[in-house]
């Protein structure tokens, strides 16, 4: 018999989590407005909100933070991450900052205009934001194929480049820069591949521009590269790395999801003149440069598990729990993006609930029936994190409305997995008796999702 698969980890510390009742969970969730991100996290029973700063650390992570050196200015600290980014991505320029969306916040401060456009592929929300609030565009140019749910392509992440040909072609002046978002976390944490991180480089030569990669998620793209891509089976995930960032000038990172730590993040670039003038805002904003937010113990964690999720054996471990997940689903007919994405199983809401009309969230009507069914907290990347059109004040039904399960790393194990497989199969044989959603009962004017109040409307 094959020897089956199991993780590259055994487990020395764990943290009790609790069961709660039905009726439990209804008061709860009553109390929380029928948001999930307003529950407490001790009423949650298997958290998959995000795999963002939930990821356990390894023992030489711990072990690094007791070697922390929390020298103000230069502490050995700060060498010891830049060189571990140094050797992983090719970068000698690095800022830390203390998570992803403050990186963007201090490389646009230099970059971004009043009125610039910023192509990219499905820039995430904090992206978004911070080009959107400089009063500039993020233009979308993700390949039609991420739109396709249940389309099964190894790159669904890339860039289309004939859409960023046209926008380049059409408004060269007023593009400071590329983004590649690598995975692309809202099309479903699907990857980009070599190729077309080699095409979008191509084309920004040809006009002259700049490449950023937004790498919250790298490490898992370049597992997908080496597992998916012809020419990439026999080299390392460092050395594939390598190869990615070279197709760059500079990289926003948040380092709480591909380093493992809690929180922490860092601009990594060889464009001097970037750097000089991001030090300035990293100053005002986020504290000196050579810690830029983070502790000194924080900067050797991030060192540590930035050296050890850049390892085949991490990577498969943590990949192949979201395609057991994965397994299961397809084994009790629930849809989701496919295939399997690298941090979580988007589920495909109103392919299920399909009485529940589009004004009455179908994706947040599915992660609150999970969470019933059994205290699991999904979390709705859909209908409501889509916003009102900020002209027109109408909801922007035109994307995607999916129910992610994001997988922390090293966190739940694959009986939790079951657990959660079961509770959303229970909604699944169930859904013809779903037939009504929810109703906004009070939003806030831009990111509602995080504060909105709703109500259930009475079937
Ligand atoms: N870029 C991507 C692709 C992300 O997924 C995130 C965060 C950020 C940037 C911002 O980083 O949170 O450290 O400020 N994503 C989390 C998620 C919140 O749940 O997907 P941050």
């Amino acid at each position: 018999m094959e020897i089956p698969f199991a993780e590259s980890f055994k487990i020395k510390m764990v943290e009790p989590i609790h069961k709660s009742t039905r009726s439990q969970r209804e008061k709860w969730l009553k109390e929380a407005y029928y948001n999930v991100f307003q529950l407490k996290a001790e009423q949650v029973y298997i958290d998959l909100l995000t795999d963002s700063g939930t990821g356990a650390m390894s023992q030489s992570q711990w072990a690094a933070m007791m070697l922390g050196d929390e020298s103000y200015a230069g502490a050995t600290s700060f060498f010891t991450m830049k060189d571990t980014i140094t050797k992983i991505t090719g970068y000698q320029y690095v800022l830390p900052v203390h998570q992803g969306r403050a990186a963007e916040n201090v490389l646009f401060s230099v970059l971004i205009k009043h009125g610039d456009h910023v192509p990219g592929n499905s820039h995430f929300d904090t992206t978004k934001g911070h080009i959107e609030s400089r009063h500039a565009f993020a233009i979308d140019c993700t390949v039609d194929i991420a739109k396709d749910t249940q389309l099964e392509a190894p790159f669904k992440g890339n860039v289309d480049i004939e859409k960023l040909e046209k926008e380049l072609a059409e408004n060269k002046e007023i593009i400071p820069f590329i983004i590649v978002t690598i995975t692309n976390n809202t099309a479903g944490g699907q990857p980009v591949s070599m190729q077309n991180l080699r095409d979008v480089r191509a084309l920004a030569d040809k006009y002259g521009k700049k490449v950023v990669f937004d790498a919250a998620r790298f490490a898992e793209n370049a597992y997908f590269i080496r597992m998916r891509e012809n020419g990439y089976k026999n080299k390392s995930i460092k050395e594939i790395c390598l190869e990615m960032f070279s197709f760059a000038d500079a990289m926003t990172m948040s380092a709480k999801k591909d380093a493992i730590v809690n929180m922490g993040g860092f601009i990594a670039t060889n464009m001097k003149e970037w750097y000089d003038a991001a030090k300035v805002f990293s100053i005002v904003y986020e504290g000196f440069i050579t810690y830029g937010g983070m502790n000194g113990r924080d900067m050797n964690a991030l060192a540590a598990g930035l050296e050890e999720n850049t390892e085949f054996d991490t990577l498969e471990t943590r990949i192949k729990q979201v395609e057991y997940l994965a397994q299961k689903l397809d084994e009790y007919g629930v849809p989701y993006q496919r295939p399997a994405g690298g941090h979580a199983i988007f589920v495909d809401a109103p392919r299920i609930l399909t009485h529940v009309p589009k004004d009455e969230f179908p994706a947040q009507t599915l992660t609150i029936e999970l969470y019933l069914e059994a205290g699991i907290r999904g979390c709705e990347i859909g209908y409501l994190l889509a916003d009102r059109d900020p002209i027109t004040r109408e909801n922007r039904f035109n994307g995607l409305d999916l129910m992610r399960l994001a997988i922390p790393r090293r966190v739940y194990t694959n009986n939790h997995i079951d657990v959660v497989a079961v509770a959303l199969k229970n909604v699944f044989d169930r859904r013809e008796s779903i037939t009504h959603g929810v109703k906004i009962v009070w939003e806030a004017e831009v990111m509602r999702h995080f504060t909105v109040q709703l109500e259930p409307i009475k079937q």
